[in-house]
């Protein structure tokens, strides 16, 4: 039985995030605020080539220094030297006689008894390089003269073949083409990467920042060549990870483990900036040239893609971030003919991987800046175009995957429209700019849409489980295995069982993720937390539910259907005890009041050899209307005004939401402005935050209108999709465009950054 939204205590209510105390008062426990007897620390020695073949590594002198423990190598691995999510392709530790592909592959390992002899021993390590000649583009690693890997430059291909886009571009009254270029990303979260290797009688247990217990508990035990049951994972109060801490953690733990199971003690591996921004993972740079054709009435009738990612040196996660840019490159709209290609290439360069938004950000702003463009050649106002293409009820997406309910797409344009109070937006840009001669504003539309979970390439991962107790007291413990990574999943889980359970919010308590309390749940990423870990909440606290309703009716003579607890109360008319008094009942009668349940994913139809088929389970929109303005004389660009609008399915936690779209709107604006990775020859220059410039609070809009749209799905708890990533995703392409209007060309290439938009202003 489905509580009405009307009748509900909780859920879309205001509450108080439920780590907020802790977090204000300094009393979260980060993996390096942990402190074991015996404790050492560790440190990476990193390849100081992008490409070059390992000679030698002498250990000795560093060996000698006081207070070192060990000074691992490759030689030292028990089991696999493999890691590796998806594609096997990387070494924990670079061998002698291999090579290492980036600058940043590690060729050994240090403990010591401090952090500061670990770093200086890893300094003293010396490795004999043959140096070689990398490959340090896109357009080098297609030649495929030099290989990274002997398979070859090319990990893989994906396409999509809808319609037939050469009828499509026939039927054509207008067609556009372009090239774009989003470049790369880095995740800035505040926590850096941190690992706690603590070896037990049993096995090992590992503490850590990470999105993805599961991908540690895989990795590890292959390294050290030890069953899954010798090690458990719990996940320490993370800082931050957008993505970079999901497969990243395996690898630092794998690292860890290795030091820990030789010193036989505890070990913490915490990156120090630097090497965290060397060694770990970033969004894909990705070049597309787009081939557009539409009706003279602004109906898309043909598009043709094609794109390349720079991978980097190590497949990672790249085959299934392709995915996400395969599916999201032909944008939000309703397209009869659809041809895609994209090619993930490697280089000697970091590897790229998982980044909110997950390889969609970069089409959507090629798509997207193409329709601004196009917009103004068809003369049809950017939101007008939007609405005319955009998705509904039956229409079927770039896959052709037939939508059949929970399309908020044109119920976002209009609420943007009302947000922003559009014509009079326009007519109040045009009179600045009459009125400003050396700065000029500009409006950005852009328009989304966001598969949501894993998708059909993902779903041997796609379920997640929840184990819900409800202790003598009536106060509620909840382990599940989706991770709060400052998201705010434990809040929006904990509003979930208080609404299910009928027990006070306060009551709840969920737990930070342990994989000894819950299977294997996937990772924690793709904005599937409050839909699949809040499904499982969910159905595990009805079971208990149902347990406790009947006692009540047994010990009350009442008809159990007549009952009713909410917020705390157990009731039928005026029979009523509070909720921990009927839980200690149950005690006392033997009632077990611990349920764990499962929810998985629906099989999604997919065939990869076409691209069409079920891409995701279900799809989030969002419109987003921003205006910026654009120092002429300097290229400086700011953001003024946002008006963002986003199809949420049902808004549980409307104060979580507000904030992750907040955040989201302002990483996806670091991401079209100021956020640059400067490289020589693979080598990280930016490699802190006084040169690697993201948004401050300086930067931040003066107002960011919020609005959601509530189009339920009905496999979602409540109603609800996700929101994380859609967060962004619409910012890159809406702020890009901005600039373009304000400057009269267009942007081709993120970050515009100021050198950018200048070069842009003063081209002839
Ligand atoms: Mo997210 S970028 O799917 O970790």
């Amino acid at each position: 039985m489905e509580t009405k939204t009307s009748e509900m205590t909780t859920i879309g209510k205001k509450v108080k995030r439920v780590d907020a105390i802790q977090k204000v008062k300094g009393e979260s426990k980060f993996v390096s605020d942990y402190e074991f007897k015996g404790m050492l620390y560790g440190a990476l020695v990193l390849s100081k080539h992008s490409r070059a073949r390992v000679k030698r590594i002498n250990t000795d002198k560093a060996k000698k220094i006081n207070g070192v423990k060990v000074v691992l190598t490759y030689k030292d691995i028990p089991g696999e030297n493999q890691l590796g999510e998806v594609v096997e392709d990387m070494p924990c530790l670079v061998p002698i006689g291999e090579e290492v592909r980036y600058f940043g592959d590690v060729v050994a390992l240090v403990a010591a008894e401090s952090q500061q002899i670990a770093n200086m021993a890893a300094d003293a390590v010396e490795v004999e390089y043959e140096d070689l000649p990398p490959v340090l583009s896109i357009e080098e690693s297609l030649k495929n003269e030099i290989k990274v890997h002997e398979s070859g430059n090319i990990l893989t291909s994906k396409k999509i073949r809808k319609g037939n886009v050469e009828e499509g571009f026939k039927q054509s009254d207008m067609i556009i083409e372009d090239d774009f270029f989003a470049d790369y990303q880095e995740h800035a979260y505040l926590e850096t990467q941190g690992i706690f290797a603590v070896p037990e009688p049993s096995g090992m247990t590992i503490y850590g920042s990470m999105q993805c217990p599961y991908y540690v508990q895989n990795a590890v035990p292959k390294i050290l060549g030890i069953s899954m049951n010798s090690i458990r994972i719990v996940q320490s109060d993370t800082g931050g990870a957008f993505g970079g801490k999901e497969d990243v953690p395996s690898y630092v733990a794998a690292q860890c483990a290795l030091l820990a199971y030789h010193t036989k003690r505890p070990v913490l591996l915490s990156y120090s900036r630097e090497v965290d921004i060397q060694f770990t993972s970033k969004r894909h740079p990705i070049k597309s040239h787009y081939k557009v054709g539409f009706k003279k009435d602004g109906r898309l009738v043909a598009m043709e893609i094609k794109a390349h990612m720079d991978i980097g040196a190590y497949a990672t996660l790249s085959p299934i971030v392709m995915y996400r840019s395969l599916v999201h490159a032909a944008g939000a709209y309703d397209v009869p003919n659809v041809k895609v290609d994209i090619d993930g290439v490697y280089t000697n360069k970091v590897p790229c991987g998982a980044f909110r938004g997950f390889g969609s950000p970069q089409v959507l702003f090629a798509i997207e800046s193409i329709m601004d463009e196009s917009s103004k050649q068809l003369g049809i106002d950017p939101i007008d175009l939007r609405l005319k293409n955009a998705l509904k009820v039956g229409s079927k997406t770039s896959t052709d995957h037939l939508l059949t309910e929970s399309v908020g797409a044109v119920e976002t344009i209009m609420h943007a429209i009302k947000l922003a109070d559009y014509e009079n937006l326009k007519k109040s840009v045009s009179e600045f700019n009459s009125k400003n001669r050396f700065k000029k504003r500009g409006i950005g539309v852009s328009h989304i849409i966001y598969g949501v979970a894993l998708g059909a390439a993902g779903q041997s991962l796609d379920a997640a489980g929840a184990l819900v107790q409800i202790q003598r007291d009536g106060s509620v413990s909840i382990h599940v295995g989706n991770t709060e990574m400052g998201q705010g999943m434990k809040t929006v889980l904990a509003m979930i069982a208080a609404e299910t359970l009928g027990q006070k919010f306060e009551k709840i308590s969920v737990e930070n993720t342990d994989t000894s309390y819950v299977q294997d749940s996937g990772p924690t990423v793709a904005s599937r937390a409050t839909l699949f870990s809040g499904n499982a909440v969910k159905e595990a606290c009805e079971q208990i539910k149902s347990k406790i309703l009947s006692m009540f009716s047994k010990i009350k003579d009442v008809d159990e259907e007549e009952v009713t607890i909410k917020d705390g109360v157990i009731f039928s008319g005026d029979v009523k005890m509070t909720f921990e008094e009927i839980v200690g009942i149950c005690y006392n009668s033997n009632v077990n009041l611990i349920s764990s349940s499962w929810f998985k994913s629906p099989k999604l139809n997919w065939d990869p050899k076409t691209g069409l088929g079920e891409a995701y389970l279900t799809y989030s929109y969002a419109t987003q209307i921003v205006v910026v303005e654009v120092d002429m004389l300097t290229g400086r660009t700011s953001v003024v005004d946002v008006f963002t609008s986003h199809d949420v399915g049902k808004a549980l936690n409307p104060v979580g939401l507000t904030g992750q779209v907040e955040g989201g709107f302002v990483q996806g604006m670091g991401y079209a402005l100021y956020e640059e990775i400067k490289m020589r020859d693979g080598k990280i220059l930016t490699d802190n935050f006084s040169t690697y410039i993201i948004p401050t609070i300086n930067d931040i809009p003066q107002s960011i209108k919020i609005d959601f749209v509530e189009d339920e799905f009905s496999q979602g708890p409540f109603g609800a999709k996700g929101i994380g990533e859609p967060s962004l995703m619409p910012a890159p392409a809406a702020v890009a465009n901005g600039i373009s209007n304000a400057i009269g060309k267009r942007v081709k290439s993120i970050p515009a950054t100021q050198e950018y938009v200048l070069n842009l202003i003063e081209e002839e």
